[in-house]
């Protein structure tokens, strides 16, 4: 046990002989001099929504982003359901997975980011089936059958023919998200999915990230968006200066902090809400 757990400021789930659908042991990952992230560990179980907090340049972006490869990380080991992700074992020696190899792991991840990166030129149906029939092997139709379905579920059906710059923000993210889930990925990471939003149509993706997690979707979101953390996460863990402080059942983490840095980030955060309402 490490003296954090030992001090309640990381408390794992209880379900402890399951395999994490991801796992992040000990990463490191430097940016020249600065420490983007430092020696973080977070397991996240099956079905569960595990919200990222933390002040700005704390390491949130980074820590989604090695998970989905898109960073490669100086220290620590991530596994994706057990497998070792970004590298290889053999003879008892690691190496950096090929090229090939990486993007087969991405494929059993869907990132969500701030801004919606839908394809401008391509309509909202193509957008959704393209990587499904391109990398995922499905057919035109069965990718077309399985787009409007979700679709229909997040209520944008009858904008299956637009393109995205006929859609609201929200709607476009709500796309993004479709887009996402489409590939029945392992785990969805959303890096602050609400963020470029105008505050009026934050609710919307906010409806359809909870709606997400009550189908049992394992995800990670980082967020600034504290009531939905509290609404909807299992867990939420703490960031500052690319260490993991703490991490807890959402309703002790906002309830009960155990570090001051959360309690001040939390006294801020309160003052920031109650001030702008
Ligand atoms: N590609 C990069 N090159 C150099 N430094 C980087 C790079 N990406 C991130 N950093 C630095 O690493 C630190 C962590 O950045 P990161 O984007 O992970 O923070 P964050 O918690 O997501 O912040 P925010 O809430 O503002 O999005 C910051 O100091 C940032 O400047
Ligand atoms: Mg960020």
């Amino acid at each position: 046990m490490t003296p954090d757990e030992a001090s309640g400021l990381i408390v794992q789930p209880e379900s402890v002989d399951e395999v994490p659908v991801v796992e992040v042991s000990h990463v490191s990952k430097r940016f020249g001099n600065h420490q983007a992230l430092d020696d973080v560990s977070v397991s996240v179980y099956e079905g569960e929504v595990v919200a990222v907090l933390g002040p700005s340049g704390s390491g949130k972006s980074t820590l989604v982003r090695c998970i989905d490869q898109l960073e490669s990380i100086d220290g620590g080991s991530m596994r994706l359901d057990g497998e070792l992700l970004g590298f290889e074992e053999r003879g008892g020696h690691l190496r950096p997975l090929s090229d090939a190899g990486r993007k087969r792991q991405q494929r059993r991840m869907s990132m969500v980011f701030q801004q919606f990166n839908l394809f401008p030129h391509w309509t909202v149906l193509r957008n959704v089936t393209e990587a499904l029939v391109r990398v995922h092997g499905r057919t035109a139709t069965d990718a077309r059958d399985r787009a409007t379905v979700l679709l229909e579920r997040v209520g944008l059906a009858e904008k299956a023919d637009a393109y995205p710059r006929h859609l609201s923000g929200g709607q476009q993210q709500r796309v993004a998200i479709v887009r996402s889930v489409a590939v029945d990925p392992r785990i969805l990471l959303f890096d602050e999915p609400t963020s470029a939003l105008d505050p009026e149509l934050v609710d919307e993706v906010l409806l359809t990230m909870k709606d997400l997690a009550a189908t049992g979707r394992t995800m990670i979101v980082v967020t600034h968006e504290m009531e939905f953390a509290r609404d909807v996460a299992d867990r939420c863990v703490f960031m500052a200066d690319g260490k993991l402080i703490e991490d807890r059942p959402a309703e002790d983490f906002f309830d009960d902090p155990r570090s001051t840095r959360l309690q001040a980030f939390l006294d801020r955060s309160g003052r920031k809400n109650s001030g702008s309402a």
